[in-house]
């Protein structure tokens, strides 16, 4: 499957060596059938034999800064606050929604997932949910560490207010007491007057969080050797989560410049400090009404977020906020605001993760589109998978940018294993190759008929790759355990996994990944290597939602001409489909997937 993978992508010459290569390691008695059995032994004494490797591989291992590279970002509709303490009362609704939401983690009262789309109605693993607020990555010199909190710890009864770069820690327990929403209001108020006392503000320390990892390690160990730094950084760590209260940005309020503040706050002349990178759920409230969650991705994936999320968003419109009603419970104690101690060092320190934050402010390239023509439910009609069909769709606006196809990368959910997280969907296919080429080759003009069979092609190979890579058949994170497990006995690195065919199929020029909502609202992230893109996208009925990203330094990359490549190609492909109808013998894959789903129970 490996050598299928990536034939079309690479030259002929290096396809030989690879291929010689891969059949050395597979060969009876060799390097493959030893790793094989090793990581056959630790599945035997595991609950899941790649969730480690996978989550040092993914994150922990990665050195790259959290904001854009790392932290996704969910979007929350724009809000129409009418002044300053409406959008304190939304960010206390919001909490009082988030302690709500915790409290059903603890008590174990969320309801079980099943898996919708393709193979529909297996139960999913939960584990995910319970990693949401209890959780921290700690940066480390050479490999993060994920903390993980017993979940409904005493010690993780506070949640931390940012505002105007200023970390204050707001208890949600007072006298064995929990706070009412009107409490939580009053003291969001407290704060706000105490971060606007400008004698008693401390320098940007969210600052730091949002650099590399390394640099954000090498500065923790500066840091911690004074006991108020210590001590500050406890606390923040213990956390349930941040809530981050934005001054107005000034830029203009659209869904691009939203998703920009989400995912890297603008730099620290805007918010970008007001921010604490490393703790996974990190909710904005801006007083201009732009609001979302910002996450460290370490602990679970956005569909997780996604619900969530969607229970909040469902929270503060469907439950009435309880302000007018309950008075404060008792005489509450002024939240604390967290000190730092700092020295003409941490100052260049900080100076320096300022600049570096700038520098992917100024290089992300985003573009968060709406493609109204169609949606998902005009694919179904076709009969074809909504998400095979918009996956083709990314390889032609690839194609038609590039005159080539590269690595791509589709997080596939791997939810129904214990502890699952995710592999990949490898849609750079030969077939899909094979259709791009149809579509846009001027020379040979193809017939309709023609395209439309390759477009069949293409939808059967990655609807059948989608349905390998959820049941756990997937190729990536298998050759990721053989690789891991080599070290683990002190093997030499396989020349298989050093060969330039291996290092350049898991540079992920295209990373993509579907978030679909059912309210309003979008998820985005950054791309995953300089000259690539991360397209994130939400497929409704009637429309299909991106958000793209790619660098500006790269010379390879726009935004703007690849959606723009996108639309016209989605146009194109239902302009084919709909002159077209499918030929019988081609539909069998697509057809038997939607039957299963069907009997299994879905909605369909
Ligand atoms: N004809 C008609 N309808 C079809 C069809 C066909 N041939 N094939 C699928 N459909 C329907 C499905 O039944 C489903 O219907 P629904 O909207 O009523 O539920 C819908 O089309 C969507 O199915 P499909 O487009 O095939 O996608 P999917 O929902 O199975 O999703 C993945 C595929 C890979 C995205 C999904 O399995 C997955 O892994 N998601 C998680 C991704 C993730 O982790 N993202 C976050 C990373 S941080």
């Amino acid at each position: 499957m490996y050598l299928t993978s990536i034939k079309h992508l690479v030259k002929e010459e290096q396809y030989r060596k690879t291929k010689s290569i891969v059949e050395k390691f597979g060969e009876p008695g060799g390097t493959g059938e030893l790793l094989q059995k090793k990581l056959l032994e630790k599945s035997d004494n595991t609950h899941n034999w790649v969730y480690d490797y996978w989550l040092d591989d993914m994150y922990l291992n990665q050195r790259l800064a959290l904001p854009v590279n790392s932290n996704p970002a969910m979007v929350f509709p724009k809000q129409d606050f009418r002044d300053h303490k409406d959008s304190l009362r939304f960010a206390a609704h919001l909490i009082t929604g988030v302690l709500e939401y915790k409290e059903r983690i603890d008590t174990r009262e969320l309801p079980v997932d099943f898996s919708r789309g393709q193979l529909a109605g297996t139960p999913l693993c939960m584990k995910q949910y319970y990693r949401l607020f209890n959780t921290y990555r700690l940066p480390g010199l050479k490999r993060d560490t994920l903390i993980i909190h017993e979940t409904g710890s005493t010690e993780q009864e506070h949640i931390i207010v940012a505002c105007k770069n200023q970390f204050f820690v707001l208890d949600l327990v007072v006298k064995e007491k929990k706070l009412k929403e009107m409490d939580i209001l009053t003291q969001l108020e407290k704060i706000v007057k105490m971060a606007e006392n400008s004698e008693e503000r401390q320098p940007p320390f969210g600052l730091l969080t949002s650099d590399g990892r390394t640099e954000w390690a090498q500065a923790r160990d500066v840091l911690i050797k004074d006991s108020v730094n210590r001590e500050s950084l406890a606390v923040i760590q213990k956390c349930l989560c941040v809530v981050c209260l934005d001054d107005p940005s000034g830029m203009e309020v659209g869904d691009t410049s939203r998703a920009l503040l989400m995912l890297h706050g603008g730099g620290h002349e805007k918010m970008g400090a007001n921010r604490w990178y490393d703790k996974p759920m990190q909710f904005v409230v801006g007083e201009d009404g732009v609001c979302g969650t910002v996450c460290e991705h370490s602990p679970f994936e956005g569909i997780v977020l996604v619900a969530c999320t969607e229970y909040l968003m469902k929270f503060m419109t469907g439950s009435p906020s309880k302000m007018g009603r309950a008075t404060s419970v008792s005489e509450l104690p002024t939240p604390r605001r967290l000190l730092w101690k700092t020295t003409p060092h941490i100052q260049g320190l900080l100076k320096a993760s300022a600049e570096r934050l700038q520098r992917l402010v100024r290089d992300l390239d985003m573009d968060v589109h709406k493609f109204e023509v169609y949606g998902k439910e005009f694919i179904k009609k076709q009969k074809m998978s909504p998400d095979a069909y918009i996956q083709v769709a990314l390889q032609l606006a690839f194609y038609r940018c590039n005159g080539r196809l590269v690595s791509t990368y589709e997080s596939a959910s791997i939810r129904r294993f214990h502890e699952g997280r995710v592999d990949n969907i490898r849609s750079a296919t030969p077939e899909a190759l094979a259709f791009v080429k149809a579509m846009t080759d001027q020379k040979t003009s193809n017939s309709d008929s023609e395209k439309m069979k390759r477009l069949w092609d293409a939808i059967n190979a990655q609807t059948n790759s989608t349905i390998a890579a959820i049941t756990g058949m997937g190729i990536d994170n298998h050759l990721l355990g053989l690789r891991e497990i080599s070290q683990e006995i002190h093997m030499e690195v396989p020349e298989i996994f050093t060969d330039e065919t291996y290092v350049a199929s898991n540079q992920f020029i295209l990373s993509t990944s579907q978030v679909p909502t059912t309210v309003e609202m979008f998820c985005c992230y950054g791309p995953v290597v300089p000259n690539g893109y991360g397209c994130c996208y939400n497929p409704q009925a009637d429309h299909l939602l991106f958000s793209m990203t790619s660098f500006h330094g790269s010379t390879e990359t726009s935004s703007a001409v690849f959606i723009k490549a996108l639309d016209e190609g989605l146009v194109e492909m239902r302009d084919l489909c709909r002159k077209r109808n499918k030929p019988q013998s081609n539909t069998a894959a697509a057809s038997k997937a939607v039957e299963k789903s069907q009997g299994a129970g879905s909605n369909l």
